[in-house]
């Protein structure tokens, strides 16, 4: 049985057998106590072994992190903190773990340790609790789209395209590493594609294909940056939601990303509470109230504009100034949604210099129709916008910013063919579980993280 059917079940059976890894033994006269944990709750199982239980000496050998499998009877436990506990009638050491060696004794490690030891930190309380939500967190965004009559579109990883026109591509190549090119030939010709390839930084483009012909789609994958930013709040590889809804403009837009936010927020709360409050307890202490003013609050909606002329007039000393045509950084968003809105805010209009092409051109002709979701204690959480439905105007605006348009002839296509106006979004999957479960540092709600000079694991 899963330890998370028994501990939660009303009347679980009288006899269960579990397997799961050893997280405390303790000895006292005429028994030994271990609590065990399957990852499947939050919570161990103790465990009641007599000394005169048939294999009672291998306890020796079963130190914290080895892995056991108990038979034995359930019963009501006297002691605090758990409704069953299991008296042991057998059990087998399955895997021993070394008492000198094994890196998780019962003790708290530091988050930077535990990264140096990710392949084993899921064993802990902290990340086993982080990655259960992320579990969670995975399913709510599906079941918000399936409910809302969305279809899940696969879009690719490997690109010919840089949908951001940011240059923070990483490329995929198989030629060989010290491969020249023949003279005058171009050395992707010789590549596997027969031209430029990169992993993907978004699935827009391709979503926005799906939304101008399904109507309402996402995409939720893998996205990849090579931005060489060391940040608590960048990673290499990501994971991004990506829905593209036809004949919606930036108000629906708005709506969307609004009602998403809260459905998963409120999702999470639900279906975790035990793995949240661990967060609540030892990782912010205001999370709980943080994140029921999310749920129940509106988002505050102001122009780029507004925001400039609020950060302004602050008072503050930011280290980045602002004005007209700076790009927000982390400390005006946080600024915005954590001291002066106090709820999660949305900035929209911002100016088309800082924006990339796709974006619709307001009548201004300097403003674009983009929208930033920020929430406190994160910043940005979602990006996205009013796409630019008219093709000379998008041609134009590509041409401004001299842009090799080639790539791109299919994405003409659909404002040559039956175009319409549409609207999208992107939200950083990790930015979300940082915001749910109040972890600063992105490295710990991803389970591998990948950023600048680190590939481990
Ligand atoms: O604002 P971004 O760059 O928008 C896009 O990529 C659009 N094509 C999305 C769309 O409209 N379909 O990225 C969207 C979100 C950001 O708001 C942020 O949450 C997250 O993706 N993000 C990152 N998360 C972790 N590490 C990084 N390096 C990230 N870059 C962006
Ligand atoms: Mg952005």
């Amino acid at each position: 049985m899963r330890i998370k059917d028994i501990l939660f079940s009303e009347q679980p059976p009288a006899n269960a057998s579990i397997r799961g890894w050893v997280r405390t033994k303790r000895d006292a006269k005429g028994f030994a106590f271990l609590e065990v944990n399957d990852g499947s709750c939050l919570k161990n199982l103790q465990v009641i072994l007599e000394e005169s239980l048939a294999g009672f000496e291998t306890l020796k050998n079963i130190n914290t992190g080895a892995s056991v499998m108990i038979e034995g009877n359930l019963v009501e436990s006297p002691g605090k903190g758990q409704k069953w506990e299991l008296r042991a009638t057998s059990i087998t050491l399955i895997g021993e773990a070394d008492a000198e060696t094994f890196p998780l004794q019962k003790k708290r490690h530091s988050d930077e340790f535990l990264r140096t030891i990710a392949h084993l930190r899921p064993r802990t309380n902290k990340f086993g609790a982080m990655f259960r939500i992320r579990s969670e967190s995975a399913f709510a965004v599906h079941q918000f789209f399936h409910e809302g009559g969305f279809y899940y579109v696969h879009t690719p990883i490997i690109t010919g395209s840089d949908c951001e026109g940011a240059g923070q591509m990483f490329r995929v190549t198989t030629l060989p590493t010290a491969f020249v090119p023949p003279q005058g030939e171009a050395a992707f010709e010789q590549d596997f594609f027969g031209k430029e390839a990169s992993l993907t930084v978004s699935g827009q483009l391709e979503a926005e294909a799906y939304a101008c012909s399904l109507g309402r789609v996402y995409t939720f994958g893998p996205t990849f940056r090579a931005e060489n930013s060391n940040t608590p709040r960048h990673a290499a590889e990501f994971w991004m939601i990506e829905p593209e809804v036809a004949f919606a403009d930036l108000t629906d837009n708005m709506v969307l990303a609004e009602t998403m936010v809260k459905f998963m927020t409120a999702h999470i709360m639900e279906n975790c509470a035990d793995d949240l409050e661990l967060f609540a307890k030892f990782v912010d202490e205001t999370l709980m109230s943080r994140l029921n003013n999310l749920v129940n609050s509106d988002f505050a909606r102001l122009p780029y504009q507004d925001a400039i002329d609020i950060l302004k007039a602050s008072g503050k000393t930011f280290e980045f100034p602002v004005d007209f045509g700076t790009d927000l950084q982390t400390e005006h968003e946080r600024y915005l949604c954590e001291t002066h809105f106090k709820k999660p805010v949305i900035v929209y209009d911002y100016p088309k210099t800082i924006k990339p092409f796709y974006m619709r051109l307001n009548d201004d002709n300097r403003t674009v129709r983009a929208m930033d979701v920020l929430v406190p204690g994160v910043g940005e959480l979602i990006g996205g916008s009013q796409r630019e439905e008219r093709l000379d105007i998008l041609q134009q605006r590509m041409a401004d910013v001299k842009m090799d348009t080639a790539p791109y002839w299919w994405y003409f296509d659909l404002r040559r063919f039956g175009s319409v106006p549409h609207s999208g979004f992107g939200m950083g999957f990790e930015r979300f579980l940082m915001m749910i479960t109040g972890v600063s540092n992105i490295r710990d709600v991803i389970p591998f993280a990948r950023t600048p000079k680190n590939l481990e694991f």
